[in-house]
């Protein structure tokens, strides 16, 4: 049983929750949310002595759910109305901010309304949380459509001790300054204690728009505004690669890769793509890349296939529609031009896969195709790594992802240039094998070492939390759907 009063000493603060409610004609359940950020702090909660609190959107809106209990979580949700989805999650989280945020790939619209509703929604989540929190708690607040809860709650919980993490890139001083609410923004993010980002360039971007807004001074890796020490730090999240490598070594993963390579007709190289069906992926110019391959003679259907799986995503959202006609053109495109009877170049999956699923994609792999133009970290190529228990594979990582900072074994490229990724993607479908193994190795050493769990130690250690540090539970095999970040 939960009561209102129940209250934590740890509360995490993330537009969605852990289970999003699906509606089926005119039922609808609970099912665990496909999502990024759910399969990086699930295992850090569970893991985590007493209970937490974890506030967030149940995904759809008409329905009243009061506070429950999933895995010694109590989950508190965050009722939004239709009109507050469209103008909050549909409008200024991701038609302006996303964008932006993201070296405005697209243009981002600016509509005073949405602003509103961010305001609206942003104070909600802080009246829950205010509601939620023991004296002196510890919240951790995470991502873009929350960066005003640290100034919200501080101003009306003193007590308590704020982190925020964002997730996606934080933009170089040039895009932020185009929007109109830039300062609110700013000192939003400087009422935490802790502000973290995936990437030293997040960071420093922050600290430069701090100082040239006049919000505050820097004072070596920090900020001091009014007064307070805003601690700036770096956190590049990792993934629970335990778990990966122990369903990458089950035998029904390893069956499953196997029938896998077997369908698509044994080819001498499979390449993967696996993502969000998003503008920011890159997944367009990947397969145009693909193409002009084939077309030049370099790869060669049936020896050479790529698979592509694309996660449905933001379908209401500004630019999504136009990326996923563009991708649907491609694949017709490019199969109808490079494809045999029973052997497509291009194997495309326009739906979510479960872990064990992509693990076993991940193993039947030989190069992982990995080129957002734009990303905060990118989950995906550390699963792919994590899945690789014999140093086999090539990952081909793009300079622009979080994940490139610390990944410098594979290959890298600039997503832009297009004979630049031809010749990465040609050059990992005839890698060495000594050359493989070399680099897949030292890529392994890096995602098993720096795993998510080393990331929520770090960030317990910052929030002052560190008494009992995260490690993976003992039983790790608990099935979850999980995608693309
Ligand atoms: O990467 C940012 C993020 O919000 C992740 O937390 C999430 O996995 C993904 O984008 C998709 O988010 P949503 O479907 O909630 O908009």
């Amino acid at each position: 049983m939960t009561s209102p009063t129940d209250r934590s000493r740890l509360l995490v603060l993330a537009n969605r929750l852990p289970v999003r409610r699906v509606r089926t004609g005119d039922r609808s359940e609970w099912e665990t949310s496909p999502r990024g950020l759910v399969a990086a702090l699930g295992p850090v909660l569970e893991s985590h002595p007493g209970e937490a609190t974890w506030i967030g959107w149940t995904g759809i809106t008409g329905e009243h759910h009061d506070p429950f209990r999933v895995d010694g979580v109590l989950l508190d949700p965050v009722e939004m109305s239709r009109g507050e989805v469209q103008l909050f999650y549909e409008g200024f989280c991701n038609s302006t901010l996303w964008p932006l945020y993201h070296d405005s790939i697209i243009r981002s619209e600016y509509h005073r309304t949405w602003w509103d509703a961010y305001v609206t929604i942003n104070r909600r989540f802080t009246e829950h949380a205010a509601r939620r929190a023991e004296p002196d708690a510890v919240v951790w607040v995470h991502d873009y459509q929350l960066q005003m809860v640290p100034a919200m709650l501080r101003a009306v919980r003193p007590d308590v001790r704020i982190g925020l993490f964002l997730h996606i890139p934080f933009p170089p001083v040039e895009l932020f300054l185009q929007l109109p609410w830039r300062r609110q923004l700013l000192h939003g993010l400087a009422g935490a204690d802790v502000v973290g980002f995936q990437t030293r360039g997040g960071a420093a971007n922050f600290r430069s728009l701090v100082e040239r807004l006049n919000i505050g001074e820097v004072d070596g890796a920090d900020v001091i505004v009014d007064g307070r020490r805003v601690q700036v730090g770096v956190f590049p999240i990792g993934v629970d690669a335990a778990r990966i490598a122990q369903i990458a070594a089950d035998p029904a993963t390893i069956d499953r890769a196997a029938e896998i390579r077997a369908s698509l007709g044994d080819p001498e190289t499979i390449l993967l793509g696996v993502d969000r069906l998003d503008y920011t992926k890159g997944i367009a110019r990947r397969i145009e890349a693909f193409a002009e391959l084939l077309s030049e003679e370099r790869l060669e259907v049936p020896r050479h296939v790529l698979v592509q799986v694309a996660e449905p995503s933001r379908e209401a959202v500004l630019g999504y529609s136009d990326i996923r006609d563009r991708v649907d053109g491609l694949v017709g495109e490019v199969n109808g031009a490079y494809g045999l009877v029973g052997a497509p170049a291009v194997t495309y999956l326009h739906r979510s896969q479960s872990t064990e699923e992509l693990v076993a994609l991940y193993r039947a792999a030989d190069v992982m195709l990995v080129t957002p133009v734009r990303d905060g970290m990118n989950l995906v190529c550390k699963e792919f790594v994590a899945s690789r228990l014999d140093n086999t594979g090539v990952l081909v990582l793009s300079e622009f992802t979080g994940a490139a900072e610390a990944l410098s074994d594979a290959l890298l490229v600039n997503p832009y240039d297009v004979d630049g990724l031809k010749n990465a993607i040609d050059r990992a479908a005839h890698l060495p094998t000594a050359e493989v193994t070399r680099r897949m190795a030292a890529l392994r050493k890096s995602v098993t070492t720096d795993d998510v769990y080393a990331w929520a130690r770090s960030w317990m250690v910052a929030l002052g939390l560190d008494t009992a540090p995260a490690e993976p539970p003992a039983d790790t095999a608990t099935p979850r759907q999980e995608t693309p970040a």
